[in-house]
């Protein structure tokens, strides 16, 4: 095993093999005013390619963009314009195909991107592009379009995920099963209402990522380093090239500040908080104890011990991931807090949360969708316990509220009955006539009809009650809501 100390020992003697000090190094974009190349550890620490290097289309896209601008502005000639950008496409070509990579002494994306240019044009050209730029305004201008498109496929695998609910919340027709707060036996709903409350939340996170959408839709570009360019280029013209609406317009703002970023990665980990709510229940809900749902064979694992074991793996590790997520967003806010305007290289850090939580969500989200809508709801037991728990106990004081008997005296007759069928072992409905009579006066035959599950279920008839046409409406207008997605 190489330890870090081993590790270090052998890097050792990189350092004389270091390039002559007192110029720019090849992969770093800086040098001149130094009077020798930086230290190995500081290499390493500063070393950024082994993340960012999938920021690459997005730097060949705004160094065109960004030549452009400059052949715009006089100082390029058409000539170096169309050689620089056919040799940004070889790159592009190259890089697609795993041709080119970033090699041990690149600091960052950039400064490999231009070594790599520089090999192909020559260093007059190559070198040429940096100017009226910084890293600090590319590197905010790329964290916004990688989280723009990720943000895209993360709408669309939450868009599935939202259609699968709505149609197993249609397959499971009108049947019951126990609702609960605190997690015991509340009030029966349908199992479709069930469904559907997990398919709002996801909903709402489409909503945030479109909303946000709105505030990641301006460019940071020609904010240079700090203050703004001084070249006369047309940052407007780069923001439209790179498919932004407009243009940051202050410049230190623009460069230092990570506010996107942090919001997008709230927004990953509201989705990893509400998928794994969900996938908690489906855990518990496939137990021996409950069987109200089993898993498809294809998206369970086995034991490496016990035969006989299914184990619901998908949403264990969709719950435990969530971790990661809150860790994610946890970290960035941290390395936000007190940092001084403009840019400070801490903000390196906002990348590596930002990629691990869109890659986390993009191989959960899948996974999710395949067990969601494989898997198997035993609606016979799930309505068989409904009622259980004395589940109906709220509709026979409801009935007494209807009667003209203030909630106050119904909880307490009810609550009187609840306590009767509980010493006696039954169920309210099996209550006599003579006990209903001898717990209240109120209690009249006639009650029973409030001590249906029906009854029960149809009697929640307000907007976002679990009555059955309350519950299709409700499905409608989620639907609606989709829909209207895919043509925004
Ligand atoms: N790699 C840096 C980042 O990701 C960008 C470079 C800016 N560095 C600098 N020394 N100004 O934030």
């Amino acid at each position: 095993m190489v330890t870090a100390e081993q590790d270090f020992r052998e890097a050792e003697p990189r350092k004389v093999e270091r390039i002559v000090a007192g110029q720019t190094e090849e992969g770093a974009l800086w040098g001149g005013r130094f009077s020798s190349g930086p230290d190995y550890t500081m290499q390493r620490l500063s070393k950024s390619t082994h993340f960012d290097w999938r920021l690459v289309s997005y730097d060949l896209d705004a160094t065109i963009a960004h030549a452009r601008a400059l052949a715009g502005a006089g100082h390029l000639t058409a000539e170096d314009l169309e050689t620089v950008i056919a040799a940004l496409e070889t790159i592009r070509e190259d890089y697609l195909a795993d041709r080119v990579h970033p090699r041990e002494s690149d600091e960052d994306v950039h400064g490999a991107l231009e070594r790599i240019l520089i090999e192909r044009v020559g260093e007059t050209l190559g070198g040429s592009l940096r100017a009226g730029r910084s890293r600090n305004d590319q590197i905010a201008t790329f964290v916004r379009m990688y989280a723009r498109d990720t943000a895209r496929a993360l709408r669309n695998v939450l868009v599935e995920c939202v259609r699968i609910l709505i149609q197993r919340s249609e397959d499971v027709g009108d049947s019951a099963m126990p609702g609960r707060t605190h997690f015991q036996h509340a009030q029966p709903v349908l199992v479709a209402h069930y469904l559907l409350a997990h398919a709002w939340p996801l909903m709402r996170n489409i909503q945030r990522l479109d909303d946000w959408s709105v505030r990641n839709n301006v460019s940071p570009y020609g904010g240079g380093a700090l203050a703004g360019g001084g070249l006369g280029l047309d940052p407007q013209a780069i923001a439209a090239e790179l498919g932004f609406e407009s243009v940051q317009p202050n410049s230190l703002d623009g460069t230092s500040s990570r506010d996107v970023v942090a919001e997008f990665l709230y927004i990953t980990t509201q989705i990893g908080l509400d998928v794994s709510r969900l996938a908690e229940e489906i855990i518990i809900y496939s137990s021996a104890e409950f069987s109200y749902f089993s898993l498809h064979d294809a998206f369970a694992t086995g034991s490496s011990m016990m035969p006989q074991k299914k184990n619901p793996d998908i949403a264990e590790l969709a719950r435990g991931k969530s971790g990661r997520l809150v860790g994610n967003l946890t970290g960035l806010l941290t390395t936000l807090k007190g940092l001084p305007l403009a840019y400070n290289r801490d903000l390196q850090e906002d990348k590596e949360p930002l990629f691990d939580s869109v890659d986390t969500l993009l191989v959960v989200l899948p996974a999710m969708a395949g067990l969601l809508s494989s898997l198997t709801f035993n609606l016979e037991t799930m309505e068989r316990n409904a009622t259980a728990g004395f589940s109906l106990a709220t509709d026979v004081a409801d009935f007494l509220v209807r009667k003209g008997v203030p909630f106050r005296e119904a909880h307490e007759i009810v609550g009187a009955l609840v306590s009767h069928c509980e010493h006696q072992g039954i169920e309210l409905h099996e209550a006599s006539d003579e006990d209903l009579a001898a717990i209240s006066p109120h209690l009249s035959s006639d009650v029973r009809s409030a001590m249906t599950l029906e009854a029960s279920l149809s009697a929640k008839s307000g907007r976002g009650g679990t009555a059955p046409e309350q519950v299709a409406k409700q499905r409608a207008e989620l639907a609606a809501l989709v829909d209207a997605l895919d043509k925004s």
